[in-house]
């Protein structure tokens, strides 16, 4: 991953491709933000009217490039816009800062060092530069052969083809202030997080099955100090787990269900995640059309973000027990498929009728749910690319929020703001119910089509034992990013909810949230 310094030197004099900072839009054109007083000095305190000239506003994300004076030591200042500049005395909000410095970083892919001067007026701000940089500087290039990330032919790629921003060099904060220091190191871990579930989503699922992924998770708990237990599809079918099972066995690659913990000696608390991880969609026998399973390589995402959230808990030392369970199948037709109208046994013993194979993801989590609860957690938060409804109702960029717990529910969607994810809480009418009813079976996979998001979280609902606290993540549309890069966010894979998961059990740790 890209390394981060940071530095007390001066914009002019430090070492480096490029020096970033901010412009934002005045009430007269362009202004430029604090932290880039010394560059400005090297333009004369030309600096705003040499940008107006070239054309820039100040909008969020416009990216200018300019030669630098020879007051300079870099060769380039990268000028990215803020957007409105803050009533006088406010700062510009630590998302603003991220997504800036994430344009910023992926403008400069290709380039050895990238000096960061955006205005940061406190530890906060600086985790936000950090954060951004970092998580902008990302690219997957694991399967790229002639001309690949180091090439020498980099420079002329496409931006998202050049290897990332090798070195951010963060200026403008205090680097001997603690505040300042454990935000950074907070951010690096968190970033690297990030990337550790981007990567996972955008490996093809010929090469992440889920043999390999829960290898994956035997190798970081080796390097972590996790526990990692597997179990393999003797196992499950021995134990009685008929929900990854039935999804899993039309596929030539059997499931597996990760048990991955971090305890902390200390912890007061246990939170269980739960991640959906179907290492390809098809939909088996109600097989998916064309046009409908290009990206359902993603439809690990969950369990990706569960398995990176357990590792940050170790990385930063949570004092909270965290338990990620992975449901990890891969959804195929075949002679061996499940068909529609099936009944399955599950973990735990109610019985589902399939009536659509493509309805899959609510089988594994079903599963995993009441193994999880099993253990009594304090609460259980499932995370899942669930339901294309939920897109539908939410776009792409938005994850749903549903909860047996209205509290819980909102404080969710409160730590998602603070950290910079888009979601938004959403209802679990008790009438969307009935429709799952089943003739032959405890319930049914599908229920009515209106609503489809919420009759996908009334299912799983069935399956948490009374007395948990629990909430539902549907981030079908967050989680696989098919247009142009914006901000920190890159194409393909995005990492949606591990931030978000993250300062959950931080604030779980720190006793406030239930
Ligand atoms: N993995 C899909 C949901 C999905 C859609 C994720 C788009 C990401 C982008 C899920 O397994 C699915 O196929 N859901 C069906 C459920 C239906 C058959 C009840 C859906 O949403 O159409
Ligand atoms: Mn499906
Ligand atoms: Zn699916």
């Amino acid at each position: 991953m890209t390394a981060l310094t940071i530095s007390t030197s001066s914009a002019a004099t430090l070492r480096a491709d490029a020096v970033v900072i901010g412009v934002a839009k005045g009430d007269k054109g362009p202004v430029v933000t604090p932290g880039a007083e010394a560059v400005d000095k090297a333009f004369d305190g030309k600096l705003a009217a040499v940008l107006e000239t070239l054309g820039a506003s100040g909008g969020e994300g416009e990216v200018t490039k300019l030669h630098a004076p020879s007051g300079l030591k870099a060769p380039v200042v990268l000028a990215v816009g803020l957007g409105e500049a803050p009533a006088k005395g406010d700062g510009f909000g630590a998302e603003t800062l991220r997504r800036a410095a994430g344009s910023a970083a992926r403008a400069l892919a290709g380039s050895k060092k990238g000096a960061f001067a955006l205005p940061v007026g406190s530890a906060e701000d600086a985790a936000a530069v950090a954060e951004g940089a970092l998580l902008g500087a990302y690219a997957f290039n694991a399967y790229r052969t002639s001309g690949g990330a180091n090439s020498k032919a980099g420079g002329k790629k496409k931006d998202d083809k050049k290897a990332p921003l090798a070195e951010v060099t963060l200026l403008g904060g205090k680097p001997r202030d603690k505040a300042f220091k454990a935000a950074v190191e907070r951010a690096t871990a968190l970033a690297a997080e990030v990337h550790r579930a981007r990567d996972l989503i955008n490996t093809p699922s010929n090469d992440l099955t889920p043999k390999s992924f829960a290898a994956a998770t035997q190798a970081a708990a080796k390097e972590f100090g996790l526990k990692a237990e597997v179990m393999d599809e003797k196992a499950l079918t021995k134990g009685g787990y008929g929900g990854l099972m039935g999804v899993g066995q039309g596929s030539a690659n059997p499931p597996r269900l990760v048990r991955l913990a971090w305890t902390h000696p200390k912890a007061k608390k246990t939170v269980a995640l739960v991640g959906k991880g179907i290492t390809y969609d098809s939909g088996g026998i109600s097989l998916k059309p064309a046009g409908h399973n290009e990206t359902m390589k993603c439809d690990m995402s969950g369990a990706a973000a569960v398995f990176a959230t357990v590792v940050a808990a170790a990385r930063l030392g949570l004092q909270v027990n965290v338990t990620g369970w992975l449901a990890l199948a891969e959804n195929m037709p075949s002679g061996t498929a499940t068909r529609p109208g099936d009944v399955l046994s599950m973990y735990g013993g109610k019985t589902v009728e399939v009536l659509n194979t493509d309805a899959e993801g609510r089988l594994v989590l079903a599963d995993a749910i009441t193994r999880a609860c099993e253990e009594k957690p304090d609460t259980i938060v499932d995370v899942a690319t669930l339901t294309g409804a939920m897109v539908l109702a939410l776009g792409n960029r938005t994850f749903g929020i549903m909860a047996n717990d209205e509290a819980y529910r909102t404080a969710i969607h409160e730590i998602a703001d603070e950290v910079g994810e888009q979601s938004w809480p959403m209802p679990m009418p008790a009438e969307l119910r009935k429709g799952m009813d089943s003739p032959v079976a405890d319930i049914a996979n599908m229920g009515e089509r209106m609503g489809g998001g919420l009759v996908a979280g009334l299912f799983l609902k069935e399956f948490v034992a009374d007395g948990i606290t629990w909430a539902h993540l549907d981030i079908a549309g967050p989680a696989f990013h098919e247009g142009a890069p914006y901000g920190y966010t890159p194409k393909g894979g995005t990492g949606s909810s591990v931030r978000t998961l993250v300062r959950l059990i931080e604030r779980t740790a720190a006793g406030d949230l239930a």
